[in-house]
C-alpha cells in the first residue's frame, strides 16, 4: 500500500516546527510524500529537500491550494485522523484491506467540515486530544506493523549503524563519524 499525507492549514509562523516534525515523521514511517495546504513555505520545503538529499529516499513534498482538489481527484480510500472518528485498532484492518493508494489526512487549527465528509474513514487515535505528528505515528505503525520500522532510504549520504549508546553515523565516501556518550562526538548529527 503506498501513502500519502496530506497536511491541512500550513502556518509558517506557528507551525515551522510541527509542519517539519510532521513531514519527517511521515517520510521516516514510510509515506511517500506530503502534500500540504495553507500558506506556501518554501523554508519548509527546502529542508525537507536537504533532509532528503542527505539521508536518502525519494520522497516528496507538494504544495496546493485546495485541500478539496487533492480529496476528489484521489484514486484510493481517504483515512482522516480526528480525535472525533471510530478507534484506529478498531479499523485498521478494514484500511489496510482496502489495498490500493491511501491518503492519510491530517489537521491543522481548524478541518473543514468537508473533510469529515469525504474521508472514507475518520479515525482516531484514543479519543484524547494530542498531535497530528503523534497520531500519524501510530496509525502509521498499526497500518504497516513493524514493516514501518524497516523502510530503506538509498541514496542518501548519512547512514546510522545503530548502536547501543554511542553515535555511529557512516558518510558518503568511506568516512566514518563516531562518537560515544563519554566522548561527547563533536559532530551535529
Ligand atoms: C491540534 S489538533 C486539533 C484537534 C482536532 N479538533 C481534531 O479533530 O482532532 C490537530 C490535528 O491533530 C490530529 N489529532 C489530534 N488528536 C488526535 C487524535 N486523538 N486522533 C487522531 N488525530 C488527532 C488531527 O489530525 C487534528 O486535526
Amino acid at each position: 500500500m503506498t501513502i500519502t499525507v496530506l497536511r491541512l492549514g500550513h502556518r509558517p509562523q506557528r507551525d515551522k516546527r510541527l509542519s517539519t516534525h510532521l513531514i519527517l515523521c511521515a517520510r521516516a514511517l514510510g509515506a511517500e510524500k506530503v502534500i500540504y495546504t495553507g500558506m506556501r513555505d518554501p523554508r519548509l520545503e527546502d529542508g525537507i529537500a536537504s533532509v532528503v538529499k542527505e539521508w536518502g529516499g525519494s520522497f516528496e513534498v507538494e504544495y496546493t491550494a485546495s485541500h478539496m482538489g487533492i480529496i476528489r481527484n484521489w484514486a484510493g480510500k481517504m483515512v482522516h485522523l480526528t480525535m472525533y472518528g471510530l478507534q484506529a485498532h478498531e479499523v485498521v484492518s478494514e484500511v489496510k484491506e482496502s489495498g490500493g493508494p491511501l491518503l492519510i489526512v491530517v489537521g491543522g487549527a481548524k478541518v473543514p467540515w468537508d473533510v469529515y465528509e469525504e474521508a472514507d474513514w475518520n479515525v482516531s487515535v484514543t479519543t484524547q486530544p494530542h498531535s497530528e505528528v503523534s497520531a500519524l505515528a501510530i496509525f502509521m505503525h498499526l497500518l504497516q506493523g513493524d514493516a514501518a520500522l524497516r523502510h530503506e532510504f538509498p541514496g542518501g549520504r548519512l547512514k546510522i549503524t545503530p548502536n547501543i549508546r554511542g553515535k555511529d553515523v557512516e558518510v558518503e565516501g568511506g568516512r566514518r563519524g563516531r562518537g560515544s556518550a563519554k566522548t561527547k562526538s563533536s559532530g551535529s548529527t
